[in-house]
């Protein structure tokens, strides 16, 4: 790594492969990666082991890994100037949870939302979901990462993070650099197409009409928004008022993807005949943006040497930035090395 890059923020984000990647996903996450990709020192991780903690069929896992690992090159984000990897092909991350395990109270697990969510009204819960964040701790900490740009929803996560860091620190003397949540200040919230008072989410992705995937052809996107929920009224504005949540939804993905501010928006709109026109407008802005995505996604896909290089080289380089902060938190807890 040059001296320059050194210099730079050190960035580190991850997204699951549990799911088909969305609309919400791309706006409140990848697309600030990729426009970040020069200022940053990024490091993006495919997160399958967290996306164990919850039940996953094998082979749709596996490939919803490779679909995502192949999406994220296919979005623009340069492998030259960002460390793309999987998280299970480096062992550091289970290595530097378990010993961060050991110095977090259970007490700081039971209270994160996101796990009383998704245990509650389950038969059965994995200790893998309890211990969930330790292991997004782990992850953001071996690498020390300054910023992690998450949705509102990790945020919780993120200061566990911090809180974990700052702890490990004042037992065993400084070692982590306590990270930062970054949360987008537009776009960080993209609601379901059918039901605009939950967000976006792959947990709903078997719901038609629910999301749009990146993966969508035109055909379907345009299917997908013109079945969006709205209201029965025409007003075309964005608005709190919960009633109004489909059109400001549709007004938000269309203000994110075109960079424009809330009057421009409206004003783009001010002619419009109607919801329908905001529908196949909306549509179409996110067609053309996912285009150039799918089109690079197909010629990735159908060169397999090259994309094994490519996931190859972000291991190799992770691997590498890891296994020193893993070899200090050993040494620190005086494991022989
Ligand atoms: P997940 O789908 O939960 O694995 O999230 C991957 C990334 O996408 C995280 O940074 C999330 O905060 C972000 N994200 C997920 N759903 C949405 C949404 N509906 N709107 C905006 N960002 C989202
Ligand atoms: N838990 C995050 C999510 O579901 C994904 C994630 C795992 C992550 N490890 C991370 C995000 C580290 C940021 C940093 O969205």
């Amino acid at each position: 790594m040059s001296a320059n890059q050194q210099k730079k923020v050190r960035v580190f984000s991850g997204i699951q492969p549990s799911g088909q990647i969305h609309l919400g996903n791309y706006l409140g996450a990848i697309r600030g990666w990729v426009e970040n990709q020069d200022k940053k020192d990024n490091i993006f991780c495919i997160v399958d082991l967290h996306a164990i903690t919850t039940p996953q069929n094998p082979i749709e896992l596996k490939k919803q890994t490779e679909i995502l690992t192949t999406l994220l090159f296919a979005s623009g984000l340069n492998p030259d100037k960002n460390t793309i990897f999987i998280q299970s092909q480096v062992p550091a991350h289970s290595e530097a949870c378990w010993i961060l395990n050991c110095i977090t109270p259970i007490g700081w697990l039971e209270r994160m939302t996101q796990f009383k969510d998704k245990s509650s009204n389950k038969k059965t819960v994995s200790a893998g979901l309890l211990d969930y964040p330790v292991l997004m701790a782990a992850d953001i900490l071996i690498y020390d990462t300054q910023e992690v740009p998450v949705g509102e929803d990790q945020k919780q996560h993120v200061e566990l993070a911090r809180d974990i860091s700052q702890r490990f620190n004042n037992i065993y003397g400084e070692t982590f650099v306590t990270p930062q949540p970054v949360i987008p200040s537009t776009g960080a919230r993209i609601m379901g197409l059918n039901d605009p008072t939950v967000k976006m989410s792959k947990t709903f992705s078997h719901i038609k009409g629910h999301s749009v995937g990146i993966l969508d052809s035109p055909d379907e996107i345009l299917k997908s928004f013109k079945k969006a929920t709205t209201d029965s009224g025409n007003e075309i504005q964005f608005s709190e008022d919960p009633s109004k949540a489909g059109v400001n939804n549709l007004l938000t993905i269309f203000k994110v993807i075109t960079n424009k501010n809330n009057s421009q928006t409206e004003k783009h709109f001010s002619n419009a005949r109607g919801y329908g026109d905001l529908k196949a407008e909306v549509a179409e802005v996110v067609i053309q943006e996912f285009k150039p995505i799918r089109e690079k996604y197909q010629m990735l896909k159908n060169d397999q040497p090259e994309l094994n290089k490519l996931i190859n080289k972000g291991s190799e380089i992770a691997q590498s930035i890891s296994s020193v902060k893993l070899s200090e938190m050993k040494n620190k807890i005086g494991f022989i090395n």
